[in-house]
Formats: C-alpha cells, sequence, structure tokens
C-alpha cells in the first residue's frame, strides 16, 4: 500500500523532479554554484556596480511579474474552487447569470497594467543612462583601455600606456584593470562581429566591424573574473574567451610597468655544472586540472595568475629557451606573433641577418605570454602541458583557428617532441 502511495506520489510530482534535475544538469556547474548561483559567469551574484544595476531591472521585472502571478493565480485557483461540478445533478443545472463587462474592473486591470509597466520602465530608464557612459563626476578618473575581437581571441590595448617606436601597449585575451576605478572600454570587431561580457561585471555589447562601440564596467575589489564573445561569430564562437584580472593601485603599476618592458631576455647558454631540469619539470607546484581547461582552479584563480608573474628562473633550462627562441624564427611564428625586443642573428642566402620578432597586430601578442594565466583565448590553463597540446595541435583545440589554417599549412610546419619542448620553454620564459 505504501509502496504504491509513493509510486503514485512519484508520478505525480515526478515532472517537477525532472524538471529541476534537467536544470540542474543543463547549467553543467557544481551542485555548490547552481544553489548559490555564483558560477564564473553569475549574472545573480555580481562584482561591480555596473553589473548589478542590470541585476536590479531584472529583480524589479521578476518582482512585478511575481505579484501578477500571486494575483492572476489566487483568482484562477478561487474560480476553479467556486464554479466547480459539485454533483451529477448540478451538470443539468442552469448556467449562473453571465456578466458583459464591469467598467470598474475594465478600469482597474488598464490602470494596474499601467502601473506595472511603470514599476518597471522607471528603474529600467534610470539603468540605461547609468550603464550607457560613466557619470560625469568620475570622469577624471577613468582609465581607457580599447578591446579589439577577433575570430577567435580578443586583443586588448592600453592607450595611456605609450610605448616608445611600438604604440600602446597590447595584450591578448586577459584585461588587467584597477579594481575600484570605473574602466571606459572601446569596442571593434575585426572581421566579423562578436560581443563583450563579463557577466558579473557589465556586458554584453556588440563589436562591430568598422563601428565603434563602448561599454564601461568597474570591478568593487580585486579579483579574477570570466568573460565571453556572446555573439555566434563561426567555429570556435562558444570558445572564445577572456579574463578580467582586476587589481590594486599599487599591483596594478607593477603589472604595467612589467608590461612595458621588453620581452625577457635569458643567457643564451646554460651555466657550467648541473644540467637544468627538462620543460617538463616547470611549475611542479601548480596544482593541474584534469584536463587542462581553465575554468576550475585548484586554488583561488587570481592567486593561480599571480603566481604566474615571476620567471621561474630555478627551473629554466636556458639552452632549451635558447633553442626554442630560434624555432620561433625557422617554423615563421615571429611573421604573426610579436615578441617585444627579441631577435635572432640568421644567415639568409649566406649573409647574416637580424631577424626581429615584429609579428601583425591582427595576431595575439606574445611579449609576456609566459606571465598569463591562461592561453588560446581563456580555453587552457598556461602550463608547459596545455601549451604543448595547443601548439602541437591548434586546429584540435579551437577547430578553424588561423595558427593552422595560415600558419601549419601553408608554411609546411612539423614540430617534432624536441621542437614542442624547446618552443614551450622558450614562450614560459616570457614573462
Ligand atoms: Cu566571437 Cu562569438
Amino acid at each position: 500500500m505504501r509502496l504504491t502511495s509513493l509510486l503514485s506520489t512519484l508520478a505525480r510530482r515526478g515532472h517537477v523532479i525532472l524538471a529541476l534535475g534537467g536544470l540542474a544538469l543543463l547549467t553543467g556547474c557544481k551542485k555548490l554554484d547552481f544553489w548559490t548561483m555564483n558560477g564564473h559567469q553569475s549574472t545573480i551574484v555580481v562584482s561591480g556596480p555596473v553589473a548589478r544595476s542590470q541585476l536590479d531591472v531584472f529583480l524589479v521585472t521578476c518582482w512585478v511579474t511575481f505579484v501578477i502571478f500571486l494575483f492572476v493565480g489566487s483568482v484562477l485557483a478561487y474560480a476553479t474552487l467556486k464554479f466547480r461540478a459539485r454533483s451529477e445533478d448540478d451538470e443539468h443545472a442552469e448556467p449562473p447569470d453571465q456578466g458583459h463587462g464591469n467598467p470598474l474592473i475594465e478600469l482597474s486591470l488598464i490602470g494596474a497594467s499601467v502601473l506595472a509597466l511603470v514599476i518597471i520602465a522607471v528603474p529600467t530608464l534610470k539603468a540605461i543612462t547609468y550603464t550607457y557612459d560613466v557619470a560625469v563626476e568620475d570622469k577624471a578618473n577613468t582609465y581607457e583601455v580599447s578591446a579589439s575581437g577577433y575570430q577567435w581571441w580578443f586583443k586588448f590595448e592600453y592607450p595611456a600606456e605609450q610605448i616608445t617606436g611600438a604604440g600602446p601597449l597590447v595584450t591578448a585575451n586577459e584585461l588587467v584593470i584597477p579594481a575600484g576605478r570605473p574602466v571606459h572600454i572601446t569596442l571593434r570587431g575585426m572581421d566579423v562581429i562578436h560581443s563583450f561580457w563579463v557577466p558579473k561585471l557589465a556586458g554584453k555589447v556588440d563589436m562591430i566591424p568598422n563601428r565603434g562601440n563602448f561599454l564601461w564596467l568597474k570591478a568593487d575589489a580585486p579579483g579574477y573574473y570570466w568573460g565571453q564573445c556572446a555573439e555566434y561569430c563561426g567555429d570556435s564562437h562558444a570558445v572564445m574567451r577572456f579574463r578580467v584580472i582586476a587589481l590594486g593601485p599599487r599591483e596594478f603599476n607593477k603589472w604595467v610597468t612589467d608590461q612595458m618592458a621588453p620581452a625577457r631576455e635569458v643567457a643564451p647558454a646554460a651555466p657550467a655544472g648541473q644540467p637544468k631540469a627538462q620543460f617538463a619539470a616547470y611549475r611542479t607546484d601548480w596544482k593541474r586540472n584534469e584536463k587542462g581547461w581553465s575554468d576550475k582552479f585548484e586554488f583561488n584563480p587570481l592567486d593561480a595568475w599571480r603566481s604566474q608573474q615571476e620567471p621561474d628562473a630555478k627551473h629554466e633550462d636556458l639552452a632549451l629557451i635558447d633553442k626554442g627562441k630560434h624555432l620561433f624564427q625557422e617554423k615563421t611564428c615571429y611573421t604573426c606573433h610579436n615578441v617585444r625586443g627579441h631577435s635572432v642573428d640568421v644567415v639568409i642566402s649566406g649573409k647574416l641577418q637580424n631577424v626581429p620578432f615584429l609579428g601583425s597586430p591582427a595576431y595575439p601578442n606574445l611579449t609576456h605570454v609566459g606571465a598569463r594565466s591562461t592561453i588560446a583565448a581563456g580555453l587552457l590553463e598556461n602550463n608547459a602541458e596545455q601549451l604543448a597540446r595547443w601548439i602541437s595541435h591548434p586546429d584540435q583545440v579551437k577547430p578553424g583557428n588561423k595558427m593552422y589554417a595560415t600558419g601549419y599549412i601553408p608554411n609546411n610546419i612539423k614540430l617534432t617532441p624536441d621542437d614542442v619542448s624547446a618552443l614551450v620553454a622558450y614562450l614560459s620564459s616570457l614573462k
């Protein structure tokens, strides 16, 4: 008896259980993230005033519709109960008196609808004005950045930080900003339409070719925030990600100073004595994630980012790094990727020539790639293993990416495992 009643309850409630379970599965989040609504890309638990004002509009709308739902639901329940068929006899009873319009009810419903719309419209209009641009009184304190969307990565430029002979400071896929200051971001699409979205801070605004767009955001406190392209833009749209790293004033200034410096040079030859550990020994203190995807870090992601900033000189194999640097020229990597300040001497048509790693502005700048917490546009953790995976099979990590289609294929690039080790050692040394 008990079992059958349990089964019938399950059958009746089954759809609710299924719906909740399905929702939990669909969000793909850890259980805790699901119930606290605090995933990496949560718009419910936010960390800045722009996202907060967007959340407020959402919540006002939710409350208004919730009140309407309660009201309509109660009237419906009342009518269902009051006018339900009571017995066999009722089937032949006369229907109750039918009403044909009640001006009071109709006017009240119109009034209530207008009131509901006004309650939603006022905070919406306020939020539109607020999120549109930094308030006039904050303008002087605003930090200016420019973001460009490419298939499938983000370029960030810092017009306030000009490097003699090299234009503004440029980085890729990790936007470092001062916490607590308004940041005004100019948005551009360089090939197709992309969209800039950092759910916990602000968004989303389209990055459209040939049309300047912008948004502003502010991070309440230092932190590590997940960003994502939010407009379908081709094969690897879903893995076109980025990070925003907000730092306190002193740490931000140090980061800018470090980034302004040219790429780090290491001595070209290993000093005498014990041979240095191979690249695989790199960052043994870095706790790796199962598949190397960068959406989860074993420890605080901001600490993970910080631990990438300083060179790991103890574990560096200087000869291997130097070999990697020469391979960077030999395998034509330097034709696309800028490593500011680096060059190699090579013999070209019988003459010794100096080849600088100038690259092109349309590809990720690698001057300080070793100091980033992620590679492949926020997809993989930046460690030796994942770097090796990325440079040896870029097409498998990111379908359709240009490293494969415009580099490997036309230049007939083939990397042996030793080449990969050397390139990884070189790239990791670029702090
Ligand atoms: Cu870029 Cu979607």
